[in-house]
């Protein structure tokens, strides 16, 4: 973990910890969430670097950490104003942990029962502003989106059980009623 904050370090230790005792999805969410809120208290071991956003994509990924065998990854991410990402999953568990500004976050019911390849038909369940310190939970097969409504950008912190890049996700357009492939996020 060379050039980890030792506070993040610390961190990711802690997470391979329960994660290596834990396998239940809601202890492994509420675990991390509980370890991850310090981080957000004090946040000495932010970058500036973190906020670089991509134009393209709308959002900045920067990677933290990210176990071998496509196991833990740990990253930032920078929501640039006015943009998000569309409805998608994420094969694992998930803990998100605002940091700075707020971001708006969609949790997405699925009314089909999935056996149409290609076709989902998914309506909003709810939505939440995550400030600093909130913390929203991801089970693998839960469904969101996020935008952020503000006028500068909004920073958070995002731990997954397995590396993204490298999970069979899905991406979904609400209105024309699509699920296909996630697109691969740049990070860095
Ligand atoms: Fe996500």
């Amino acid at each position: 973990m060379d050039g980890l904050h030792p506070r993040m370090a610390r961190f990711v230790g802690e997470v391979e910890a329960l994660m290596a005792r834990e396998t239940a999805v809601d202890a492994i969410l509420s675990g991390v969430a509980a370890l991850a809120a310090p981080l957000a208290e004090n946040r000495d071991w932010l970058e500036p670097r973190f906020y670089a956003a991509d134009e393209d994509q709308g959002f900045g990924i920067s990677i933290l950490h990210q176990a071998p065998e496509h196991g833990l990854l740990v990253e930032t991410i920078a929501w640039l104003p006015g943009r998000g990402v569309a409805p998608h999953d994420h094969q694992t568990w998930g803990v998100v942990v605002g940091l700075d500004g707020a971001e708006t976050n969609v949790d997405w019911r699925r009314l089909d029962d999935g056996a149409t390849a290609g076709f989902a038909d998914l309506e909003v369940a709810a939505e939440t502003v995550a400030g600093p310190g909130d913390c929203v939970l991801l089970r693998p097969d839960d469904i969101h989106s996020v935008r952020n409504d503000g006028a500068a950008t909004a920073l958070s912190l995002h731990v997954y059980g397995r590396t993204l890049a490298h999970m069979a996700r899905s991406e979904f357009d609400p209105i024309a009623k699509v699920q296909r492939p996630c697109p691969q996020r740049v990070r860095r």
